[in-house]
């Protein structure tokens, strides 16, 4: 009894365990103060923005506004800086040659798949995209590439305007308000589906397609970046909603070829209608995973961009007018059919959504990480090394005034004005360099890259333009609109892309 009682007493108590936790949180902290401010300092790296809290860095100020913290740093550190955050090492190079050196680092150097299969393999499933050998991935871009052709995109715009007339339908009322992200989120989810996903996933939308759709959703959450696997139910629906869809699109798949359905102007087709270069035909699991990356890569993008220009528009009644006028200029009307050829003559409307891809790009960061001992970066002799994360800033540099004139200010007519100084940039020789799904199209070094530059660019954008081109035409016919607030809303940047700050309200009045 005595022995037991000793024991006891000589336990520490609960608050001295708190009391040695917290003297041992203040020294760690201390530490990593001193560290920083007067550790060792390797002057070939990229200077190291401070942090007052050890592994967790800079992230707070940076999901805050990540913007505002990249120009903050860039003004104190220069265009190439590193900063900390929840344990990585970010490495950020803005301007157009930091766009050309990330984008253009070689694939023994840098890769995407090491900054972002933690967290794709789980949406997307196993062995595409990100989860493939590189080489691979390029051919399963190049499939994808193929299925959007000018063909299916002539039979695409008929079948979105039907999309948008049928969405609107339940807008009863003569005037009223709608929520600008959310309601263009669940219209580009139908004319996506119907336009890519195919009929079949677009007849399960109002079903259980769209909860698959929504428990996927939620594995493609920043805290997905950061955890790529945690035990909670978010995860384990994850999980279920991927195999769930694999599933899914196998049993279409099989019915398709079974019944000779092959005269669909989707890319599930198109994909079915596939073969890898050494002969193997595409195996369903790799287009149900081709089929989802699809879905993400333009889901939540389109939806923002649609957002975001409606948003814009509602503010400038002027542009609404002059979108009007150059539809009945160059259509002959506000009632001529929309069609693939004459949307291009629709410049003005390109140049908006072009100008709202500049101020608000979905994806306004993009990653590699280091993969080989260091990597140099000529311009300023920085070597960057293993293991960080190489960060290009497209959203800093499109509004960065060295390349546009009052570049805070949405003015579609830039882009033909041609006054900002990006319109005379000298660009680099890469836009013809062909990866393996055709060429990119575009410089590394341009400023302008809401979509991406190099091996990783956007194969969506021809689409992306003309879904979100039909949805804004169609909808300046059928509507009068305005802000409800009294001004464009603000970005919030807390989830995967940058979408309005609520309340994000657009007031409409039917015409006619
Ligand atoms: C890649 C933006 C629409 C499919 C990218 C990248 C960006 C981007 C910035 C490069 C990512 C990186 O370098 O890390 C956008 C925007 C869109 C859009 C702003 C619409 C406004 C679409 C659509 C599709 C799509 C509609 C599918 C039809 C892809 C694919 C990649 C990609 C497959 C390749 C990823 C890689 O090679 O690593 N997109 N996208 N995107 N996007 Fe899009």
């Amino acid at each position: 009894m005595a022995v037991l009682s000793t024991l006891i007493t000589s336990l520490p108590s609960l608050s001295n365990i708190i009391l040695y936790a917290f003297l041992s949180l203040v020294v760690y902290i201390v530490f990593d103060i001193v560290n920083q401010l007067f550790g060792p300092k390797d002057a070939k790296q990229p200077p190291v923005v401070f942090s007052w809290i050890p592994f967790m860095g800079n992230a707070v100020e940076f999901g805050i506004n990540p913007i505002q913290f990249l120009q903050n740093c860039q003004k104190k550190y220069g265009d190439v800086f590193t900063f900390r955050m929840v344990g990585k090492k970010v490495t950020v190079l803005l301007g157009a040659d930091g766009n050309q050196f990330v984008f253009n680092s070689k694939q023994n150097l840098s890769s995407a798949a090491e900054a972002y299969n933690d967290m794709t393999k789980y949406v997307f499933g196993r062995e595409v995209v990100y989860d493939a050998p590189h080489s691979v991935f390029l051919e399963q871009k190049r499939f994808i590439k193929a299925g959007l052709n000018t063909e299916c995109f002539r039979q695409h715009v008929p079948m979105i305007v039907d999309e948008v007339t049928d969405f609107f339908k339940d807008f009863k009322k003569p005037t009223g308000t709608f929520d600008a992200y959310h309601t263009f989120g669940s219209l580009i989810i139908c004319t996506a589906s119907r336009c890519l996903m195919g009929k079949e996933i677009r007849a399960g939308l109002d079903g259980n397609v769209a909860q698959l759709y929504y428990d996927l959703d939620q594995g493609f959450q920043p805290i997905n970046f950061i955890f790529s696997n945690l035990p909670l139910p978010s995860y384990r629906k994850r999980d279920e909603a991927c195999k769930k869809m694999a599933e899914l699109y196998s049993s279409i798949i099989q019915r398709r070829k079974a019944e000779n359905d092959n005269t669909n102007a989707d890319l599930l087709q198109a994909l079915m209608e596939s073969t890898y270069k050494d002969g193997t035909p595409v195996p369903d699991k790799h287009i149900a995973g081709m089929m989802i990356a699809v879905l993400f890569g333009g889901q939540h993008t389109s939806a923002t961009t649609t957002a975001w220009t409606l948003l814009e528009l509602a503010a400038r009644p002027d542009l609404i007018r002059a979108l009007r006028e150059e539809q009945i200029e160059k259509l002959g009307s506000l009632k001529t059919d929309l069609t693939f050829e004459n949307l291009k003559e629709l410049t003005l409307l390109e140049n908006c959504v072009r100008e709202t891809l500049r101020l608000h790009p979905p994806i306004f960061q993009m990653m590699r990480k280091v993969i080989a001992e260091k990597v140099t970066f000529e311009k300023t002799g920085h070597e960057i090394p293993k293991g960080n994360f190489l960060c290009a800033v497209p959203g800093v540099t499109q509004v960065d005034e060295t390349y546009f004139k009052d570049p805070l200010k949405y003015n579609p007519m830039r882009w033909i004005d041609l006054d900002d100084p990006v319109h005379t940039m000298e660009a680099g020789d890469d836009a013809d360099v062909d990866y393996g799904f055709g060429a990119v199209g575009i410089s590394s070094k341009n400023p302008f890259l809401p979509f991406g530059a190099g091996r990783h660019r956007c194969i969506g954008e021809t689409f992306g333009y003309l879904q979100i081109k039909t949805i804004i035409a169609t909808m300046i016919r059928m509507f009068d609109i305005e802000l409800e607030g009294k001004s464009v809303p603000k970005p919030d940047y807390t989830s995967m892309v940058v979408v309005p700050e609520k309340p994000a309200n657009i007031k409409y009045t039917w015409r006619e």
